[in-house]
C-alpha cells in the first residue's frame, strides 16, 4: 500500500488516483500530510496563477426556490424564509457599485425562480455587458433546459455555477426530495459544457452522511467532468430544514479537499468561499494557503442579504462584504497575496 505522501506525489504526478486510493488518501491524512499537501498545492498554484486573487461579484438575485432540498434555508417548504426577488434595475445597480470597486466579474445566484425567464435575464445581461464590456458575468441559477443555457450564453453570459453536490446517487437521495436527480444534474453540466460556458461544479463537505467512499466518487466525478470552477464549502446546518440537527463538516476537511482538487485540476478557479469564512474567522486566508485563489465578496443591496440565508449565521457583512474590500486587500496581503481588477478567466 502506497504511503500518504506517496499518494500526494501520486496525484501531482499523474493526477488521478483511483476509487480506493482516494478513500486512503482522505481517510489517512494528518497535519503532516496536510503540511505537504498545502505547499504542493501552492506551489502548483503559484505556477499557474502566481499570486493573484480573483475576486467575484456576488448579486443573490431572489430566494424563492421551487425546489426543496433538505439542508438549504430558501428550500421552498420553508415558510418561515422571508422572500424576495431584485428587479432588472436593482441588479443593474449593484453591477454599477461592483464595477466601481473593481470588480469584473458579477456573479448572479438565486433559488430555481421561474420569474427570472430567458427573456429577462437575456435583457439584463445584454443590458450589463453594454454598460460594462470588459466584465465577465458568471450564472448560478440551478437547472434549466440546454435552450434555455443556449440562450442565455448567447446573451452574454460567460460562466455557469452548479454544483452536483454529491456524485453518489444513493447520497443525492438523501440529500434531495426524489423530482431531483443526479443524472439531471450531471445532464445539465455536459450541456454547458457543450455551449461554451467556463462551468463550475462541487459539493458541501460534511452533509449528512457523506462517507470517504462519496468524496472519492465527487473527486472521480470532478475529475471526468474537468470544469474550470469548483466550489465547495462546508455544511452547515440552518434550523428551519430537516438537517437542522445534523453537524456541520469541518473547516479541517474542506482545507484538505481544496489542497487535493488544486492538485488533480491544476488550473481550476477555486473560490475560498462564505461557508468556509462562516466557520471559521480566518477560513478565507486558510483557504488561500491551502490553494484556492477566489473569494467571492457580496453585492447584494443590503435590505436582502440576511434574507439569503442558506445556512445559520452565514456571512454578508464585514469582510464579506464587497464595501469593504480593502480589509479584504489587507488580509491577503498580509499572506502574501494580491486582490486584482481583473476578469480572472480560467487559463489554459
Ligand atoms: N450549508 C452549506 N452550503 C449550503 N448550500 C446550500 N445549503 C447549504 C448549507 N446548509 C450550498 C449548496 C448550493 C450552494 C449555492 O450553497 O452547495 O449549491
Amino acid at each position: 500500500m502506497r504511503t500518504e505522501r506517496e499518494l500526494i506525489d501520486k496525484l501531482r504526478d499523474t493526477r488521478a488516483l483511483t476509487r480506493e486510493e482516494w478513500v486512503q488518501v482522505i481517510e489517512g491524512r494528518d497535519e503532516d500530510a496536510a503540511r505537504y499537501l498545502f505547499e504542493t498545492a501552492r506551489a502548483i498554484r503559484h505556477a499557474v496563477y502566481g499570486r493573484d486573487v480573483y475576486i467575484r461579484g456576488l448579486i443573490e438575485i431572489s430566494n424563492y426556490c421551487k425546489n426543496d432540498c433538505y439542508y438549504c434555508g430558501i428550500r421552498r417548504s420553508n415558510r418561515l424564509a422571508d422572500r424576495y426577488r431584485l428587479t432588472a434595475e436593482e441588479i443593474l445597480a449593484c453591477a454599477d457599485t461592483g464595477y466601481a470597486l473593481g470588480f469584473r466579474t458579477f456573479v448572479l445566484q438565486g433559488g430555481e425562480d421561474a420569474y427570472y425567464t430567458d427573456a429577462l435575464l437575456g435583457e439584463l445581461l445584454r443590458e450589463i455587458k453594454r454598460r460594462y464590456p470588459d466584465c465577465a458575468i458568471t450564472l448560478s441559477l440551478g437547472e434549466r433546459g440546454e435552450e434555455s443555457f443556449r440562450c442565455l450564453f448567447e446573451a452574454g453570459a460567460d460562466r455557469y455555477l452548479l454544483r452536483h453536490e454529491t456524485a453518489s446517487p444513493v447520497h443525492y437521495a438523501s440529500l434531495h426530495p426524489p423530482e431531483l436527480r443526479l443524472d439531471n444534474r450531471k445532464e445539465c453540466l455536459y450541456a454547458l459544457k457543450r455551449i461554451g460556458y467556463q462551468v463550475g461544479s462541487g459539493f458541501m463537505v460534511g452533509s449528512p452522511g457523506q462517507t470517504a467512499e462519496n468524496l472519492a466518487e465527487d473527486m472521480l466525478f470532478l475529475k471526468e467532468l474537468s470544469p474550470q470552477m469548483v466550489g465547495i464549502g462546508p455544511f452547515i446546518p440552518h434550523h428551519d430544514t430537516p438537517f437542522a440537527h445534523c453537524p456541520a463538516g469541518t473547516v479541517e476537511l474542506t482545507l484538505f479537499l481544496l489542497g487535493l482538487l488544486r492538485l488533480m485540476l491544476p488550473h481550476a478557479l477555486l473560490p475560498a468561499t462564505t461557508a468556509l469564512g462562516t466557520l471559521s474567522p480566518q477560513g478565507r486566508e486558510l483557504g488561500i494557503l491551502a490553494g484556492a485563489n477566489v473569494v467571492m465578496p457580496n453585492l447584494s443591496p443590503a435590505a436582502s442579504r440576511k434574507k439569503y440565508m442558506l445556512y445559520d449565521n452565514k456571512l454578508c457583512t464585514g469582510d464579506e462584504a464587497a464595501e469593504s474590500l480593502n480589509s479584504l486587500k489587507k488580509r491577503m496581503k498580509s499572506i502574501g497575496y494580491n486582490v486584482v481588477v481583473d476578469r480572472g478567466d480560467y487559463k489554459i
